[in-house]
C-alpha cells in the first residue's frame, strides 16, 4: 500500500539520491501520500521531511514552535548540540537576530546593489566574451564560481587582488571531494579571520565592518559570533548562485525552446528569473527543531525533533504551480520559496537576482548557440542541491 512505503522518505537521507538525480521523485511521491514523513538516517537520529508548499511556509514562518537555534542543515544538530548554535545570523532568535539584520540590510539593499550594477554588468560581460572565445567550457569553473565571488568582493569591499588566489578554495567549499572541502572551508576561515582583524582596526563603510562594530541589547556580538556570521555572510551567497546559474545554464540546455524565447525578449523579464530560481532551488533541506510539541501535515512532532523543509520540493507543488514540472520561463504567478520566507528569509536575494538577470541578459545577447558537451555531475548534499560541473559548447551571435 502506498501510504505504508518508506523507501521514499528514506531515500532523501542518502545523498546517492541526489547525486543519481533521482529526489524530484521522491519527493513527487511524499507530497501525493506522505506530505510530513518520518526520515531515518542512517547515521543520526532521524527527522522528518516536509515536502508540500503550505507546511513549509508554515514551519519557516512560525519561528517560535520551529527554531533555527540550534542549526539549519541535516549535517549539523544531529546528536549533539552544534557549536555553532545562535552564533551566525540565520541562528540567531529574537531580538538579537531582528537588530543585527535590521544592520546588514542597507548593504544588500537595491540602492547600494546600483552603485555596482555598472561594474557588475562589464565583469559579467568579459566573461561571457572569454567563454565564447574558448568555445568548450565547464559553466562552475569559468561562471558559477567567478560571478558570485567577484560580486561579493565588491559589496564586502575585499582586496581585488585577493580575488584570483582565492577562487579555487571557493571552488572547493562545495566539493564532491569531502576532503578538498574540508581543506577549503579551513582556508576560507583563516581567510575571513584575517578581514575580521583588519576591520576592527580600519573599519570601513561595508556589512563586515557592520558586523564588528554591531551594538546589540545584549552587548557586542562574541569574537566567535563576529567569525562566523561574517563567513555565514560570504559563503552564503557563493554557492547557492553558482549552483542557480550553473543550473539556469543546464535548464536552457534541456529546454531549447525556452533558450529562444528568452533571446527573442527585448530584455531578461523578471519572471525568467524567478523561474530559474524556482527551477534550481538550490537550498535543499533548511532545517528546524521543535521548540515544543506539534501538530504538522496530520503527524504528531516532538519538542527536540528537527524537521527539513525540503525547498526544492516545495517549489514544484502541482497544488501551487500549474504544469509545476514545466520550466515556463514567462511564468506568473511564482510564489516559490526558494529565498525561504518569514524572518530568516534570504537577505541577499536582491543580489543573487541582479547576478542571475546580468547573466541571463548577456549571454541571451552575446551567445546563438548553447549546447550540451559533455556529461553533467551533481553534487551529493542534503544541504545545497544541484549541478557540480555542466560542460558545454557556445557560439557567438
Ligand atoms: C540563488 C541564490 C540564493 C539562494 C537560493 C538563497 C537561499 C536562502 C534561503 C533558503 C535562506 C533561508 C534559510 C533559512 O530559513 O534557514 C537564505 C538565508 C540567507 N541568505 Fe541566501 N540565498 C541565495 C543567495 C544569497 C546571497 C547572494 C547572499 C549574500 C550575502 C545570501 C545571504 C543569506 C543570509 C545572510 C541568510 C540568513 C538570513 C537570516 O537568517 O536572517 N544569500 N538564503
Amino acid at each position: 500500500m502506498e501510504m505504508m512505503n518508506d523507501a521514499p522518505a528514506a531515500a532523501l537521507a542518502d545523498p546517492q539520491t541526489f547525486i543519481r538525480d533521482e529526489a524530484h521523485d521522491q519527493w513527487r511521491h511524499l507530497r501525493a501520500y506522505r506530505p510530513v514523513a518520518w526520515t531515518p538516517e542512517p547515521d543520526g537520529p532521524g527527522f522528518w521531511s516536509v515536502t508540500r508548499h503550505g507546511d513549509g511556509e508554515r514551519v519557516l514562518r512560525e519561528t517560535s514552535l520551529f527554531s533555527s537555534f540550534e542549526g539549519t542543515t541535516l549535517e549539523a544538530n544531529r546528536w549533539e548540540d552544534d557549536p555553532a548554535a545562535g552564533k551566525m545570523l540565520p541562528l540567531m532568535t529574537a531580538p538579537t537576530h531582528g537588530e543585527l539584520r535590521r544592520i546588514l540590510l542597507p548593504y544588500f539593499s537595491g540602492r547600494r546593489l546600483a552603485a555596482l550594477e555598472t561594474e557588475a554588468a562589464a565583469f559579467v560581460g568579459g566573461l561571457v566574451e572569454d567563454c565564447a572565445a574558448q568555445g568548450r567550457f565547464e559553466v562552475t569553473d569559468m561562471l558559477g564560481t567567478r560571478i558570485p565571488t567577484h560580486i561579493a568582493f565588491g559589496l564586502l569591499g575585499l582586496p581585488e587582488s585577493d580575488e584570483a588566489a582565492l577562487l579555487p578554495t571557493v571552488r572547493d567549499t562545495l566539493s564532491c571531494d569531502e576532503e578538498a572541502r574540508t581543506i577549503a572551508d579551513a582556508e576560507l576561515l583563516l581567510y575571513i579571520a584575517d578581514v575580521v582583524d583588519q576591520r576592527r582596526r580600519r573599519p570601513g563603510d561595508d556589512a563586515i565592518s557592520a558586523v564588528v562594530s554591531a551594538q546589540l541589547s545584549v552587548g557586542k556580538l562574541e569574537d566567535e559570533a563576529v567569525l562566523l556570521t561574517v563567513l555565514n555572510l560570504m559563503t552564503a551567497g557563493l554557492t547557492t548562485t553558482r549552483l542557480a546559474i550553473t543550473g539556469a545554464l543546464h535548464a536552457l540546455i534541456t529546454h531549447e525552446a525556452q533558450w529562444r524565447w528568452l533571446q527573442t525578449q527585448p530584455e531578461v523579464p523578471g519572471s525568467a528569473v524567478e523561474e530559474c530560481l524556482r527551477w534550481t532551488s538550490p537550498a535543499a533541506a533548511v532545517v528546524r527543531t521543535a521548540s515544543g510539541d506539534a501538530e504538522l501535515g496530520g503527524q504528531r512532532v516532538r519538542i527536540g525533533q528537527r524537521i527539513a523543509v525540503w525547498i526544492p520540493s516545495l517549489n514544484r507543488d502541482e497544488s501551487v504551480f500549474d504544469n509545476a514540472g514545466h520550466l515556463r520561463l514567462d511564468r506568473s504567478p511564482n510564489r516559490h520559496l526558494g529565498f525561504g520566507t518569514g524572518v530568516h528569509a534570504c537577505l541577499g536575494m536582491v543580489l543573487a537576482r541582479l547576478e542571475l538577470r546580468l547573466l541571463l541578459d548577456t549571454i541571451r545577447r552575446r551567445w546563438k548557440h548553447l549546447e550540451s558537451a559533455g556529461p553533467v555531475e551533481r553534487l551529493g548534499s542534503l544541504v545545497l542541491q544541484g549541478i557540480d560541473r555542466l560542460p558545454v559548447r557556445v557560439a557567438s551571435a
